[in-house]
């Protein structure tokens, strides 16, 4: 038996729904609490499975975790293990994350590489750089990264030739735990990383310039606790918007703040969607037909690549014609083939998409392969004549809570089922 969503589409959403706190912040933020020895409280925190993946692994590493509604309290007085296996990265490339931490409080860290996934290559040779310059030794042997700084990590002036955000989480968290100024260039600006940020700085070391590209850390031989409240998920907000747009309809999204979105809401705007803001939310309301537009994804304040698939959808009924560049994962179009079934008209040329808008899509069933392609899918499916069946949705749920109740409340026709086992389809050899 396996979970899929049933989706009856044709519905124009309307109302308010609330975006829960950013998983994207959520887990940098629970990794980063290993840095101390004493208890942390992250509130807002959402009830996903990359958050049960995560507090596992804090388990792992001697963390006393307390999980209650949506606050989690991490206690870690001492680090039982320097070791994160293959299996925990791979479930949860975040995992990867707990190097830096490791490193600086415990000196010795050996980490799985994660592999390559679904979307792209994946690659993480600028955290190695970046804590080399730092003074770690650093050695890759049978898939895992073997780490060690006997000495203590050392202050640096670090450039990133891309603004990676998992890298500049990573260094981030080192400089705060190492006595003294480190510099780092180039840095990711996302809202994410600000959170990360808030949350050194209450734990006592000096970020400076967290959402520029230039951050200075005056890190600390020891951080204390810190409570921290979770920002709210702007790509999970970006979906219940662009849901507003695929039925023609008027949705707000309150617990955010419109500064989060960086160029997609003049996106939105340029799509011919009314957009109205207040300091902690966004509504859309469509006046007239949808637009295509031609845009490309990128590092923050760009078109998040997490946004990519779901905006698709919403472009595959806008009139005309439209492109998307996928600039961050070269292989991040699995929702492709997927959108076509349900009518889409999209061809793939290398990293863009060509999408000529169609008056109507109709319901289909389908596989959502990653969590932002079911998203796309989902949306696809409410605005498509007829059922739907998404199919695959665990991964929806890793980045999605309550999606039927939030949908519902906006009038979507939406259900979890469970597949019948004598029910398959015969696929070839
Ligand atoms: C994070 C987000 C993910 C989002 C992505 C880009 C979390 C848990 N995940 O992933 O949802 O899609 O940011 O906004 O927050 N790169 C390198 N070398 C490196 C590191 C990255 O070349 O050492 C490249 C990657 O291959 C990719 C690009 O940089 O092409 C972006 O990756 P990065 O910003 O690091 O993404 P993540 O932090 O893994």
């Amino acid at each position: 038996m396996s979970e899929f969503l049933e989706i009856v589409g044709g519905t124009t959403l309307r109302g308010t729904v609330r975006a829960g706190g950013a998983k994207n912040a959520g887990l940098p933020l629970l990794i980063a609490t290993l840095l101390t020895p004493e208890p942390c409280t992250i509130t807002n925190v959402p009830n996903l499975t990359d958050t049960s993946l995560v507090i596992h692994l804090l388990e792992q590493f001697g963390a006393e975790v307390d999980y209650d509604g949506d606050e989690v309290r991490v206690h870690t007085p001492r680090l039982l293990a320097s070791e994160a296996s293959y299996s925990l990265v791979k479930a949860l490339r975040a995992s990867f994350w707990v190097l830096a931490p490791l490193l600086a409080r415990g000196g010795a860290a050996r980490v799985a590489l994660p592999g390559g996934d679904l979307i792209g290559a994946r690659p993480v040779d600028l955290h190695l750089e970046g804590l080399t310059k730092m003074g770690a030794e650093i050695s890759l042997k049978h898939g895992v990264v073997l780490a060690s700084a006997p000495h203590g990590l050392k202050p640096a002036q670090i450039d990133l030739r891309y603004p990676s955000v998992g890298a500049t989480h990573q260094l981030l968290m080192a400089a705060a735990l190492t006595p003294g100024c480190t510099t780092i260039t180039g840095c990711a600006r996302e809202p994410e990383i600000v959170a990360m940020a808030e949350l050194l700085g209450r734990m006592g070391a000096s970020v400076q310039g967290a959402g520029t590209p230039v951050v200075e850390v005056r890190g600390e031989g020891q951080l204390r606790g810190a409570t921290v409240d979770l920002i709210g998920d702007r790509i999970e907000a970006g979906t219940y918007l662009l849901a507003g747009v695929i039925t023609g309809g008027e949705v707000t999204v309150e617990g955010v703040s419109p500064t989060f979105f960086g160029s997609f809401l003049d996106i939105l705007r340029e799509m011919n969607i009314e957009v109205s803001t207040t300091e902690a939310s966004v509504t859309v309301r469509c006046a007239g037909p949808v637009r295509g537009v031609h845009v490309k994804t990128g590092p923050f304040p760009e078109l998040a690549t997490d946004l990519q698939a779901p905006l698709m959808a919403a472009l595959a009924t806008a009139e005309g014609s439209s492109s998307i560049e996928e600039t961050v994962y070269e292989g991040r179009f699995s929702h492709v083939s997927e959108l076509a079934r349900l009518g889409a008209k999209i061809t793939v040329r290398e990293r863009t998409v060509a999408i000529e808008g169609v008056k109507k899509l109709a319901g289909a069933p389908v596989d959502g392969l990653d969590i932002r392609a079911a998203a796309s899918l989902v949306l696809a499916a409410l605005a498509a004549e007829g059922r739907s069946e998404i199919h695959e949705i665990h991964h929806l749920r890793r980045g999605y809570e309550h999606v039927e109740r939030k949908l519902g409340s906006l009038g979507a026709r939406v259900w979890s089922r469970m597949s019948d086992p004598d029910d398959f389809i015969f696929a070839g050899c």
